[in-house]
């Protein structure tokens, strides 16, 4: 009986297009779903970079699940609320209700709705200090003639420039047209045309349904390089040849997720080359990945970025989380994927080692976090859901995929996960649903082989299971043979063959340096090593950022000139946040911090200075 209520209630709510079936309503959001949602969007805005506003309007095809509904309700944070508007027979104002912003939520919009309502119109603007928004100075971009401005709505940013139903479990298409100052382009996470006319004028369309969180905006001196197949490079002039090269594999990646995973539904794949301001390293937006520059190393040695971010073109963007408590069936899932599209374009060894380095660092971590926070589920009510991005998400949800792969065998798992994208394409998904599915399409099928108790400990449970798997891999075993045998006296460093090691190696070579050493002789190793590696001066930003915090642990003076220049001109919060952070652990340190940041702070996102701003007491 109810299972068949469930199933009418299922069809229903799918056919209009908000797919949350079911499901809990999102703590995050204030939009009643149940009594009306959104199935289309369109964006009418004027960017103005003197004033920092958005200013435009945000109207909405709406779709009545309970006839008696009286309001329609949307998130909204920092935003004026100039007039709604509500079609039925013609256009007619209608009243509504601006609550007081509540810290986490930001404030509930109630608009009045009509009986014959179809379409909802808000005029409005945004704040200079939305905080989906970053307004960057010709100054502070590469080319320091034009402005630059880049969205970033998840996870629930997006309703700080545009008054929306901001929960994933709502999947809406939209179509914008965007007026900027005429010498600069615009692109979204939408359909893009390289060649359109640079007249300050954008139409974009995104036909497929996507949750609030995907729609994304950036405008500046934006220029375009095709890549193969459907790939290609947005981004300031002086960064296309080097992106186009490093991220030249994009179109096989693009193939191999393809042959794994089912058909790449987004049409074009293509990536935009964010400011060095970039509080991320990427953001998935689909059709159009936001990366940051940090990765572009010359040697294609952190592209397991596009890995990732082209990833969520099925987990995450194709298969949404319904909520961020479920965070995880986005970042998991895709670092398990980004993961087997590594090993097939880069091969097993590194796919391998990039694994270790990634399960050795969520150890690390784990120390570091509360109990509460290490389930793949969290229960995040009352909570800001940036709270969830930690490794937990990411790299506990890979080590679950690769235990199921590892139980059941890639014959069966592999097939399992493609069906899995498919049934669920242009959906949301919960942990509970997913184990549901999981039970009906790959547990029942091989009897035996787990228990539940076993998956609800992997999703529900703190702490690592015992039997999780533990990557290694035979080149870092040698790393860290010929490592200790150094520590110990035993051989020098011309005895370690180096010459060929790969960024991976470096990491884990670095990383690994003891920490229980006396301080002393921990500097005189790490002089040891600069002069035979020269690491202060490393361009490799994942290397340098590995070495310069050993450096701080150790207090190895000799990095300091080179920390100096390199926290003022990185954005990406994961290579800065953690040496200031170290930084700020002695009255010295913390007082040069205090030194690099002041000046440097105008210059990081708005995000990124709230994080460090708290760190460095500021
Ligand atoms: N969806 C995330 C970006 C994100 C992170 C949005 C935090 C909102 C809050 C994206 O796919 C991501 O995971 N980026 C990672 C890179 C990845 C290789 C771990 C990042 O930015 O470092
Ligand atoms: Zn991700």
């Amino acid at each position: 009986m109810f299972k068949n209520i469930f199933a009418i209630y299922a069809a229903l709510v799918m056919s209009v297009g908000f797919s949350g079936n079911a499901m809990a309503k999102d703590a995050h959001s204030y939009a009643n779903l149940d009594a009306v949602s959104s199935r289309h969007l369109h964006l009418d805005l004027t960017v103005d970079f003197d004033q920092k506003t958005l200013s435009g309007y945000a109207e909405y095809d709406i779709v009545r699940h309970d006839a008696a509904a009286s309001s329609f309700i949307v998130d909204t944070r920092d935003l004026t609320i100039n007039r709604v508007e509500v079609l039925g027979e013609n256009w007619q104002p209608t009243t509504f209700t601006l609550a007081a912003p509540e810290a986490i939520l930001g404030a509930k919009l109630t608009i009045a709705l009509p009986d014959d309502a179809q379409k909802v119109r808000i005029y409005y603007r945004t704040s200079p200090e939305a905080a989906g928004l970053q307004w960057l100075t010709p100054q502070q971009t590469a080319g320091k003639k034009h402005p630059y401005l880049f969205t970033q709505s998840q996870p629930i940013q997006v309703r700080s420039w545009i008054p929306i139903q901001d929960t994933p479990a709502l999947r809406l298409t939209y179509s914008a047209r965007i007026k900027t100052p005429k010498d600069l382009f615009a692109v979204m996470s939408a359909v893009n045309d390289p060649d359109a006319v640079r007249d300050g004028d954008y139409d974009f369309i995104m036909p497929h349904k996507i949750p609030p969180y995907l729609v994304a905006l950036g405008v500046g001196d934006l220029h375009f390089k095709a890549m193969a197949g459907n790939t290609g490079i947005y981004g300031e002039k002086y960064i296309l040849a080097a992106a186009a090269a490093e991220f030249a594999d994009t179109f096989e990646m693009v193939k191999v997720a393809e042959k794994l995973y089912g058909p790449y539904q987004w049409g074009r794949y293509d990536i935009l080359m964010m400011p060095p301001s970039y509080p991320m390293g990427g953001m998935e937006n689909p059709m159009l990945s936001f990366i940051t520059p940090t990765v572009v190393a010359g040697d294609k040695s952190l592209v397991d970025l596009i890995a990732h971010e082209l990833a969520h073109s099925w987990s995450g963007n194709l298969v949404t989380n319904g909520d961020w408590n479920d965070l995880w069936l986005n970042e998991g899932t895709t670092s398990y994927v980004e993961n087997r599209i590594m090993e097939e374009v880069f091969g097993l060894e590194r796919a391998k080692m990039e694994k270790a380095l990634s399960s050795q660092g969520l150890l690390r971590e784990l120390k570091t976090l509360e109990d509460v926070d290490t389930s793949l589920y969290v229960d995040l009510a009352g909570r800001d859901p940036e709270k969830a991005f930690s490794g937990v998400p990411y790299i506990k949800g890979q080590l679950f995929l690769l235990y199921l792969e590892e139980k059941y065998g890639r014959e069966a798992f592999d097939p399992f996960l493609k069906q899995y994208f498919t049934a669920h394409a242009f959906q949301s998904m919960t942990s509970a649903k997913f184990i549901t599915y999981l039970k009906a399409n790959l547990m029942d099928k091989h009897p035996g082989v787990v228990s539940m108790d076993k998956i609800n400990e992997w999703v529900y449970d703190t702490g690592m299971p015992d039997d999780s798997p533990r990557p290694t891999s035979d080149i870092f075993a040698r790393v860290l043979q010929d490592q200790q045998d150094w520590l110990a006296g035993k051989i020098s460093l011309k005895d370690i063959a180096t010459t060929n090691w790969t960024v991976h190696q470096w990491l884990h070579f670095i990383t690994n340096l003891p920490e229980e050493m006396p301080e002393k002789m921990m500097r005189d190793r790490m002089t040891q090593l600069d002069e035979a590696y020269n690491l202060t001066a490393s361009r490799n930003n994942e290397i340098a950022h590995a070495w310069l915090l050993q450096g701080l642990k150790h207090d190895y003076q000799a990095i300091l000139p080179r920390l100096k220049v390199y926290l003022p001109s990185i954005g990406r919060l994961k290579l800065i946040r953690p040496l200031y952070k170290q930084l700020a652990t002695t009255p010295g340190g913390l007082a040069m911090a205090r030194k690099i940041y002041r000046p440097a702070r105008p210059g990081y996102h708005p995000s990124a200075q709230k994080v460090l701003d708290k760190i460095l007491g500021e």
